[in-house]
């Protein structure tokens, strides 16, 4: 199940993947925002985000109009590795090197085709482990303030 959210800027490029999701059959839950009427996007990245927490769901995606802030919000929450991508070459390797478990794209930056490629590679990419998960473990480290 991925959990899926945003704020005005990301709603169209939300809209975009979960129709690409439906026609995958890949569940999500789409926590919103529901139109293009203004929002603020931290309350979309805590309430996709604690979805991921809590297990209910294994990874987010997460829209705005840069994919910055919603990132910058994800990744104040305890467990969320955020990244904000643009690019085929980020998706792939924030799987494989960071373990991320939020994807944020930004809705006034990439177009849809270029996001559901990028959806489908974070999607299907594989953590790496080894000297990463040392890395990962450091992160998690400074987040509970024994690194
Ligand atoms: C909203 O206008 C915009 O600031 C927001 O979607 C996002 O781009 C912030 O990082």
């Amino acid at each position: 199940m991925i959990a899926i959210g945003s704020d005005h800027g990301g709603f169209a490029l939300k809209q975009a993947v979960i129709e690409y999701l439906d026609s995958k059959k890949i569940a999500y839950h789409d926590i919103g925002c529901h139109s293009t009427d203004s929002c603020d996007y931290a309350y979309s990245a805590k309430a996709a985000c604690e979805l991921v927490v809590n297990g209910e769901c294994d990874k987010a995606l997460l829209f705005c109009g840069t994919g910055i802030g919603i990132s910058m919000a994800a990744n104040k929450i305890h467990g969320i590795r955020a990244a904000c991508c643009s690019d085929y070459f980020s998706a792939k390797y924030t799987r494989m090197h960071n373990d991320a478990n939020v994807l944020c794209l930004g809705g006034r930056v990439v177009g849809p085709g270029l996001a559901i490629e990028l959806v489908d590679i974070f999607l299907n990419t594989e953590f790496e482990g080894g000297r990463h998960q040392r890395r990962v473990d450091q992160l998690s480290a400074l987040e509970n303030g024994t690194l």
